[in-house]
């Protein structure tokens, strides 16, 4: 079976575009990753794609006057490369509903909450300053309202006492990179699909799976 083309976007370090790019390194999985695009020059995650032989390329979104100039340089990248799916992997610019509406159920986003809650930055400290147990993180579909598009999977993780926002996002950080290439798979093979706006999992979890926290005590 073909793999589906897949870009990847990036602003920085790149953590989550490595955990994608070693889950496609095995020839089984469905999605190959032909490009890496980032928006800042000198972004850590492009050396990561260079270190995996693939095209690294860099659209500075400060080289263009305008939002649109930015994104048709960025689009005509992609189709340069022949891209059908592009992966948001920690990419930091917000994208215009014109550009969005061009990748309409092709374009995944991760973000470090369990959305709705805690769209936008600094996710952690508003989750710790909220209280919440539980957290962590979520792919969805990109839609033109940020972080707001269909939910394809979310990890939970407990939040511990004496967790501050740093130690929060790392074991966040952590459910990330195992969240994010299992959705990209379940996407790419069209185990998850878009019905009514609702994302269906062919392979969902176990229905006795639980997370509790406070643990009950037996
Ligand atoms: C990740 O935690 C990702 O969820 C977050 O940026 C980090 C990028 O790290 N994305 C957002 O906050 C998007 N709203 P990485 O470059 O190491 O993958």
């Amino acid at each position: 079976m073909a793999r589906v083309r897949t870009g990847v976007l990036i602003s920085g370090r790149g953590s989550n575009l490595q955990a994608l790019l070693d889950a496609a390194a095995n020839p089984d999985f469905p999605a190959e990753i032909v490009c890496v695009i980032s928006n800042r020059p000198g972004a850590g995650g492009l050396a990561r794609a260079e270190a995996a032989g693939i095209a690294a390329l860099t659209v500075d979104h400060k080289a263009f006057g305008t939002r649109e100039a930015f994104e048709n340089a960025l689009h005509a990248e992609l189709q340069n490369q022949g891209v059908e799916l592009v992966c948001l992997a920690g990419f930091m610019r917000l994208l215009t509903p014109g550009f969005v509406n061009r990748w309409t159920g092709r374009m995944l986003n991760i973000h470090p909450s369990l959305l709705p809650s805690f769209k936008g930055v600094d996710t952690h400290q508003r989750a710790l300053d909220a209280g919440v147990k539980l957290t962590g993180a979520s792919v969805h579909f990109v839609s033109a309202e940020m972080d707001a598009g269909p939910i394809i999977g979310q990890a939970a993780i407990p939040v511990l006492p004496g967790d501050d926002a740093d130690a929060l996002a790392a074991r966040v950080l952590g459910a990330e990179h195992q969240l994010y290439p299992e959705c990209l798979r379940q996407v790419a093979s069209g185990e998850a699909r878009l019905e009514g706006g609702h994302v269906i999992l062919a392979h969902a979890a176990a229905p006795q799976a639980l997370l509790v926290n406070p643990p009950p005590r037996s």
